[in-house]
């Protein structure tokens, strides 16, 4: 990874960067980038292969979906840490799309450098479904191997994952590839309809955004004989936060790119969260919070908030309040339903496809070069730093900066991959935290 400071991307930079994105595709023009099926793809093969890295729920899902979305795909290579993972979710795609799945068994990869195996064996595309703490190196081969990507949110655990990621995107632009991430609700078609009215002023300036994501917790999987310390940890990825960066960070990061989707993608200036864990007691639920309370604080003076819960029988709810200068909306995500009221009110009447499919129809699209060169980069990784920007502030009981976070030292977890023992770090205790790595440290 590219960790050095000297590397940071600043927030005066990452600012700059949005906002030329943004300015050039509210003109209706084309990002500037090239229309062609970059990533080695010839513009005479009709056959696209898709090389899943993460075999488990979401990824067999996105692969479904890359099937669906054009005749031409095929699955080529599957990787995953498990081989119990993996063949679980050959067989289910293979009832489902027969003739294509085409992965014999020197293409099955399991173990931790499967990913590289996969991104080695002649693949156009790859999907990225692991636990979140691997996205970034695996992210950094796949540029490195000059394929198109699909990449689950959220991207990146800590600040060192975010810098990795921006560091590789400059080539991932340079050689034309097509990045996509899956902050899902971008290709919502009703969500797109109704940001984009907040964008052409439906509310006047959004002067405050509220969103929650308030749930029951994730299943969690009984240690079983003969599992070490890092198999128990990656088949309860959700609970440990190195791999999942918290529920925030995993979960919430959705309610959290909502806020950001309505401020048009500018990050906040910082943080300010409380967070604690009350509710979780087996040792698989890990070392996650169960609930944060977010306030964004942005330079121009706004202030958006987020609340996330993750605890059993208590009111839930997934919804963006925006609050604008001279109106209000409301977008329920399990609805879904949105509704602007003020000056201009609207409700969405159109059609509301399967967002999940929309993202992959739009995906190939784009590599068949049918469309412009899809780029999420700067937005996601500004969903994912705001996610991990509170989780930061909740575990230390004091503001976090966006610099402060961008160019964090911090990196969670271990630095090599084994199925072996792995001390689980502690709870953070707000007030006495000490950085990742002094814990890391301590706990030797
Ligand atoms: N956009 C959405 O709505 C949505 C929904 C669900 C999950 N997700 C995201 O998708 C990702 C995967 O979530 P999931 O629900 O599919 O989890 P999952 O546990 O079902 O699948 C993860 C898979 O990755 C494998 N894995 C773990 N470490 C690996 C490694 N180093 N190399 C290769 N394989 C590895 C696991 O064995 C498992 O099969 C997460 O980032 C999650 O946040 C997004």
């Amino acid at each position: 990874m590219t960790n050095q400071p000297s590397d940071a991307v600043t927030r005066r930079t990452f600012v700059q960067g949005a906002g030329l994105t943004v300015g050039a595709i509210a003109a209706g023009c084309s990002t500037g980038q090239k229309v062609h099926p970059a990533g080695g793809l010839s513009a005479d093969d009709p056959t696209i292969r898709v090389g899943l890295i993460g075999c488990g729920g979401r990824g067999t899902g996105a692969a479904s979906q890359a099937l669906r979305a054009d005749p031409g795909v095929i699955l080529h290579a599957m990787g995953d840490a498990f081989p119990d993972r993996l063949d679980t979710s050959r067989g289910h795609l293979e009832t489902q799309f027969a003739d294509r799945i085409a992965v014999p068994e020197d293409r099955r990869f399991t173990g931790f450098d499967a990913f590289q195996k996969v991104i080695d064996s002649d693949v156009d595309v790859v999907i990225l479904t692991t636990p979140p703490h691997f996205r970034p190196e695996h992210f950094k081969a796949a540029v490195a191997g000059g394929k198109h990507v699909f990449m689950e949110k959220p991207m990146a655990v800590d600040g060192a994952g975010v810098r990795s990621i921006l560091e590789d995107a400059k080539s991932a632009r340079a050689q034309g590839l097509n990045v996509m991430g899956g902050f899902c609700w971008r290709y919502n078609l009703p969500n797109r309809a109704c940001y984009e009215r907040i964008h052409n002023g439906a509310i006047g300036d959004v002067t405050c955004v509220h969103s929650t994501y308030l749930t029951a917790p994730l299943g969690t999987k009984p240690r079983q004989e003969g599992w070490t310390d890092m198999e128990w940890q990656l088949r309860n990825w959700q609970h440990f936060n190195w791999l999942s960066g918290d529920h925030i960070a995993e979960q919430a990061c959705h309610a959290i790119d909502k806020i950001n989707w309505a401020k048009n993608d500018v990050p906040p200036a910082k943080a300010i969260a409380l967070g604690g864990r009350q509710m979780r007691e087996t040792p698989e639920s890990g070392n996650v919070y169960d609930h944060f309370s977010v306030m964004y604080v942005y330079d121009d003076g706004s202030r958006c908030f987020h609340d996330c819960r993750q605890m059993p029988g208590c009111w839930n709810d997934n919804t963006e309040y925006l609050i604008g200068t001279h109106g209000t909306c409301y977008v329920n995500s399990w609805g879904p339903n949105q509704e602007i009221k003020g000056r201009f009110p609207w409700s969405y009447e159109g059609p509301n496809p399967n967002m999940y499919q929309v993202e992959h129809d739009e995906l190939f699209q784009a590599v068949r070069g049918k469309r412009d060169r899809i780029d999420d980069i700067d937005q996601m990784m500004t969903s994912t730093l705001m996610s991990i920007m509170g989780r930061m502030s909740a575990y230390s009981g004091r503001p976090v900066e966006w610099d402060e976070a961008m160019e964090s030292e911090d990196r969670m977890g271990p630095r090599t991959y084994a199925l072996g023992d792995l001390p689980v770090m502690p709870v953070s205790v707000p007030g006495h935290v000490a950085s990742w790595n002094a814990r890391e440290t301590a706990s030797v």
